[in-house]
């Protein structure tokens, strides 16, 4: 009887804490920051008013319409550029603490060339960013997603080692313009997918096809001219600014497809192909050794006589290592992946400088998109990681959201559902110690979703494209977001 009874006695101490854990756990510390964002060219429209001057997606669009799902493009898109009063009236019925929005290149230099400042796109970006901070929305830009300068392409683009001094220039005359009203800064939002959209599969302006070779310049580049950014920051305005410089990298969570040690060695080989061929970079200086191995064996195989993925030099390694102030991470979804071996190089998922194999699991279920499955634990798994692999820094989640299957309802169960499950496991991840300080949801309205034109969704607010005023209408994730949900116990 007595081990009876202290055995029930035991179950229930055990149940109550538990409970008081789970609640107090699932709580967000007070100063974490929740926000929402948008990309320039999703959403400002007014592609050629005032002095803007045309960019790699004006181009691509215009020259091959049937390239785009719906033969749409971002001429108008949300307006924003109009109607920014409107969005930061948005932005503050959601309560959000930031903002994270983009500069379009051509709209402060037409050209690229940083001696012709086009003063109605600087106005533009200094209303924006005033009225924010007004309101104590915090400004988080994001220098470069994706719409670079047509003029600049004209002369190589980011294949060119000249792109560097490009945005050196570019950096500069932010910095310069806006580095006293803005603390959180991003050179570039995803680089892979700048570079393997845009250069490698060529379906992204400009649309360059060059397998194997493009992508890889293409991101030397990039990684350079974030360093030359970092740097500028750090030696001409850290002293006199507040602020902090990083990159956003895009992240699959790759979980292996088994427990075998080939599998968990493939899935590791993934995470350091996708987010250590830039993390490592700025964190160590230099690309992972697996990718660098693999690449270069494979070259030689193909019959190169130097490897494909480029070097860095010494004194390049060591001017690019450590230049983050914290890190932002964009994560939507999760995949599986398997070691294979050579002869099986014609399964269509295999990639081929990695040697795996990516597909996903029946068991996840599907949003409106085909690339996103929704796989809530993959955020958690995830943000181990990178706060494993590159010593703990700050991080925050710079986008995560979801489309709709059913994207004429603005009942979006869907959203709220995922919303919900990704912050209930981010939540957890602050319990394992991950230093993730801030949350941003993609994206504040629904807006041009690149090659998918505007049939993907996957806006707080939706927005009818159809009528020239572009009415915004919340939708129920947008209640949501703003009030936090008894079920979630996540609460501001
Ligand atoms: C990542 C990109 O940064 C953003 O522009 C895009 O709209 C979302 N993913 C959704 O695909």
């Amino acid at each position: 009887h007595v081990h009876f009874f202290s055995f029930l006695l035991q179950v229930i101490v055990t149940k109550i804490f538990c409970l008081a854990d789970d609640v107090s756990n699932k709580y967000f510390p007070e100063d974490f920051m929740f926000g929402t964002a948008t990309a320039a060219y999703q959403i400002e429209g007014a592609w050629n008013e005032d002095g803007k001057g045309e960019n790699i997606w004006d181009n691509y669009t215009h020259g091959h319409p049937e390239l785009v799902t719906d033969n749409s493009n971002g001429d108008v898109a949300c307006d924003s550029y109009h109607k920014y009063k409107e969005d930061v009236e948005l932005l503050k019925d959601l309560g959000v603490q930031h903002y994270r929005f983009s500069i379009a290149w051509s709209r402060i230099l037409p050209t690229g060339d940083a001696d012709v400042i086009n003063e109605a796109g600087v106005a533009y970006y200094r209303n924006l960013i005033t009225l924010l901070r007004e309101n104590n929305i915090q400004p988080m830009i994001t220098m470069y997603h994706w719409d670079l300068p047509q003029a600049l392409q004209d002369q190589g683009g980011w294949l060119d080692e000249f792109i560097v001094d490009k945005f050196e220039e570019y950096a500069r005359v932010l910095f310069r313009l806006f580095g006293d009203q803005v603390t959180y800064w991003f050179t570039f939002n995803e680089p892979k997918q700048t570079c393997l959209l845009g250069y490698e599969y060529g379906s992204n302006a400009p649309g360059i096809k060059e397998p194997g070779i493009a992508s890889y310049q293409c991101s030397h580049n990039v990684l350079k001219s974030h360093a030359r950014a970092w740097h500028i920051y750090d030696d001409e305005f850290r002293s006199t600014q507040n602020g902090k410089v990083s990159i956003v990298i895009d992240s699959n969570w790759f979980e292996p497809n088994s427990d075998s040690e080939e599998d968990q060695t493939a899935a590791e080989t993934k995470r350091q192909f996708v987010f250590g061929w830039y993390a490592n970079a700025i964190f160590h200086g230099d690309y992972p050794e697996i990718m660098k191995t693999r690449i270069a064996k494979r070259s030689e195989l193909e019959g190169f006589n130097q490897s494909r993925l480029p070097e860095f030099t010494e004194d390049e390694i060591a001017y690019i290592k450590g230049t983050h102030d914290y890190i932002g991470v964009n994560f939507y979804t999760s995949s599986l992946i398997k070691a294979i071996d050579e002869p099986d190089i014609d399964t269509p998922t295999y990639d081929k400088d990695c040697g795996i194999s990516e597909f996903t699991s029946p068991d996840w279920p599907d949003s409106g998109t085909s690339w996103l499955k929704i796989t809530p634990f993959g955020i958690r798994k995830q943000l181990n990681w990178v706060s494993k692999t590159y010593n703990n820094p700050d991080i925050v989640i710079t986008e995560n959201g979801v489309s709709d299957i059913d994207s004429s309802n603005l009942d979006d169960e869907i959203r709220i559902n995922y919303y919900r499950d990704y912050l209930s496991n981010l939540r957890d991840a602050i319990d394992d110690g991950v230093k993730v300080f801030g949350y941003t949801t993609w994206s504040l309205m629904d807006d041009f979703e690149w090659m998918t034109g505007y049939t993907q969704k996957f806006g707080l607010y939706s927005v009818d494209f159809s009528s020239p005023n572009r009415t915004r209408t919340p939708k129920s994730s947008a209640a949501y977001y703003k009030k936090g949900d008894k079920y979630t116990l996540f609460s501001r």
